[in-house]
């Protein structure tokens, strides 16, 4: 919540329940199904101030053409050249960074939401460190604050996730067989955002996940114990298992990426990452690539998923991501879609179908 109690979009994979979840998602998909002219008014006048500390290629455009689609205005300030930097009491320099309590309250003053990316290096790796630094807007911003990703969750991704397998299987995803597992790259620096937010919106959603990775790419604790919460009212499954081919055996839906090792994070900014330590660990499990050979472990016509950027030849094989099982377009598509869903329930509540 923000400093008046504005609503805002944040660690929703974590807090929202199962049921506002799934209503959650049926109105996107509502949302989608709509005439374009009946919602390019959605959110006349509306203005978004977009923040990414991290690249981006996907979140970026979709969120400003989607925004632009409602009738919005996207106004883009980037943090390392065109403004002062946002920091945290202790991180400040003068006339260089403006505290992030200032900036908050200052954009809350012209417009209606605050977008904000950070993960990795911006936080210093700490694990949680750039899920505080949104929050931390949040608890000064009278507008809605959006997580479009950090260092914990990526909701959004999530949710337009959950639309393309919505799509895809034909509707309720109850019992389908979906696997969440790691998957090789030559880079580290991917955060766990993704597949945590998977696994929330997948134990929601009621379905038979299957958790695959190497031992050292244990997710978040508190997520692992939410997830089984969330599990236990959908009649979800939880099923983890540390073998590539035991976790894609059967399964309809196979997502599989990268992510770093929390254990070789640092615990506060005076530490630093162990890279020795994450890239052994890394090149220990080249093999977990996804190949046709492994889809061939999986269901019959299963599908194939990515959030994007994905290391092909690395994480994926050309054959697999660009064969007829893929959908990761599909999912890109539904950034825009899922977005415009959260920006149209943040700003316009009367507005969602
Ligand atoms: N999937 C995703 O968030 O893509 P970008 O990093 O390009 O925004």
């Amino acid at each position: 919540m923000t400093a008046t109690g504005t609503p805002g979009w944040i660690d929703v994979d974590l807090t929202m329940p199962g049921t506002e979840y799934r209503a959650l998602l049926e109105a996107a998909l509502r949302l989608k199904s709509l005439p374009q002219q009946d919602k390019r008014v959605l959110l006349d006048g509306r203005a978004v101030y977009f923040m990414f500390f991290n690249q981006s290629l996907r979140t970026r455009s979709s969120f400003h053409t989607g925004l632009e689609k409602l009738g919005g205005h996207a106004v883009h300030l980037d943090p390392a050249n065109g403004i002062y930097t946002p920091a945290l009491p202790g991180q400040e320099i003068p006339y260089a960074t403006e505290r992030v309590s200032d900036v908050a309250q200052v954009l809350s003053q012209y417009g209606d939401a605050i977008a904000i990316r950070m993960y990795g290096e911006p936080a210093g790796w700490v694990y949680g460190g750039a899920n505080r630094f949104i929050h931390e807007f949040a608890k000064h911003a009278d507008i809605p604050v959006i997580n479009m990703e950090c260092d914990r969750f990526h909701p959004c991704q999530a949710l337009a996730d959950a639309m393309t397998m919505h799509e895809h299987t034909g509707g309720d995803l109850r019992g389908r067989k979906l696997t969440i597992s790691w998957a090789y790259s030559g880079s580290w620096h991917k955060p766990v955002a993704v597949p945590q937010s998977a696994l929330l919106s997948a134990a929601k959603l009621g379905m038979e996940i299957t958790l695959a990775h190497p031992p050292g790419f244990e997710l978040d604790p508190e997520v692992m114990a939410a997830a089984q919460g969330f599990a236990a009212e959908s009649d979800a499954t939880i099923r983890l298992t540390h073998d590539f081919e035991d976790g894609l055996a059967g399964s309809e839906l196979v997502y599989a990426k990268s992510w770093c090792s929390l254990d070789m994070l640092p615990a506060d900014r005076s530490g630093t990452v162990d890279e020795a330590g994450m890239t052994a660990l890394f090149d220990k499990h080249r093999d977990w690539r996804v190949d046709e050979r492994a889809m061939a472990l999986a269901a019959p016509g299963a599908a194939y998923l990515h959030c994007l950027p994905a290391d092909r030849d690395q994480e994926v094989t050309d054959a697999v991501i660009d064969g007829p099982g893929s959908l990761v377009f599909r999912q890109a598509a539904n950034r825009l879609h899922a977005q415009n869903a959260v920006m149209t329930r943040l700003m316009n509540p009367a507005g969602m179908p």
